[in-house]
């Protein structure tokens, strides 16, 4: 981790970068308003839109894709994050209900003054330009409200039952130990009908000139014992065998790739499991839709 990035953000957020790198820590701090508001990530709620159509944009290219239509649909996310991630734009475009699994989740943070005030009505505003003036924002509240749930748990143990129509998650995958059961647990909640978008993020998640600094210098059970368990290294076609091996069709569409900046520095235990390919997908979705 270099330390002028530590530097330039702020204490609380690099202790919580620090947290989860230490083997036999228990996990990140509690969030805080404070903390999220002054986050340039955590702040910018309509930032799940512009991802949401980017990445649509991009499996379009590969495969038939109609836009998601959240109009009365039951949505999940894993891992929605502290601000309930796809919640509120599901809700405002008329998710019948969103239920996400946040270990992290604190639900009187969500419902707190700060949030309400500067993120969820500044959310509501971009919604609003984007999407129409659909609901106002009391109307907007009280839909997440009723319509909104957060387990604080890991996604595997969650009650959410399916079946469910529309399932997103927003780089989360890679950080879930075992993996295996969360998508056990997403073959058990989906139907044929359901269509599903996940952003996996398989590099380092660190600030470095090249997205695989550091990943490949040792074999994957080195590096976790040495890092901790933020990341899982499993690479992208070992997240379309865990869909496959529980029975969900899926497609696998990396969307960035990016080339290894010194090859020649790959320990042999990464070149002896993947191919090229493999090792230099950096982002990639695994989506699936009955349009398939
Ligand atoms: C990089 S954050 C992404 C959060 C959010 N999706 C976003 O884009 O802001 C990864 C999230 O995955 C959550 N997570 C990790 N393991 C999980 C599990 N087993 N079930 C559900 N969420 C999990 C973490 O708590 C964290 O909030």
């Amino acid at each position: 981790m270099k330390l002028e990035y530590l530097l330039s953000i702020t204490p609380l957020e690099s202790w919580r970068i620090v947290r989860r790198r230490i083997p036999g820590l228990s996990g990140a701090p509690s969030w805080t308003a404070h903390e999220l508001l002054s986050s340039s990530k955590h702040s910018r709620g309509i930032r799940f839109a512009e991802l949401l159509m980017r990445q649509e944009v991009i499996v379009a290219r590969h495969m038939p894709w109609a836009p998601l239509d959240f109009a009365s649909k039951r949505v999940v996310e894993v891992g929605c994050g502290p601000l309930a991630g796809y919640g509120p734009l599901a809700i405002f475009c008329g998710a019948a209900l969103f239920e996400s699994a946040e270990p992290e989740w604190d639900a009187s943070l969500f419902c707190s003054g700060a949030v309400v005030d500067r993120y969820l009505r500044v959310l509501h505003a971009d919604l609003s330009a984007l999407y129409g003036p659909r609901m106002d924002f009391d109307p907007f509240c009280n839909a997440l409200r009723e319509r909104l749930t957060v387990h604080r748990c890991s996604f595997d143990a969650a009650p959410i039952f399916g079946p469910v129509d529309i399932v997103l998650s927003q780089s989360c995958l890679e950080h879930v130990f075992p993996l295996e059961t969360t998508i056990e647990k997403l073959a058990r909640i989906q139907g044929a009908q359901t269509r599903f978008l996940h952003l996996v993020d398989f590099g380092n998640h660190y600030p470095t000139g090249n997205p695989f600094d550091g990943l490949y210098d040792r074999p994957r059970e080195e590096y976790l014992a040495k890092r901790g368990n933020a990341i899982n290294l499993l690479r992208a076609p070992d997240v379309l065998n865990l869909f496959e091996r529980c029975g969900i069709r899926a497609s696998l569409i990396p969307s960035r790739t990016i080339e290894l900046a010194d090859p020649g520095n790959i320990h042999p235990w990464w070149r002896g499991q993947y191919d090229e390919a493999a090792l230099a997908t950096q982002l990639a979705l695994i989506a699936g839709s009955p349009l398939d």
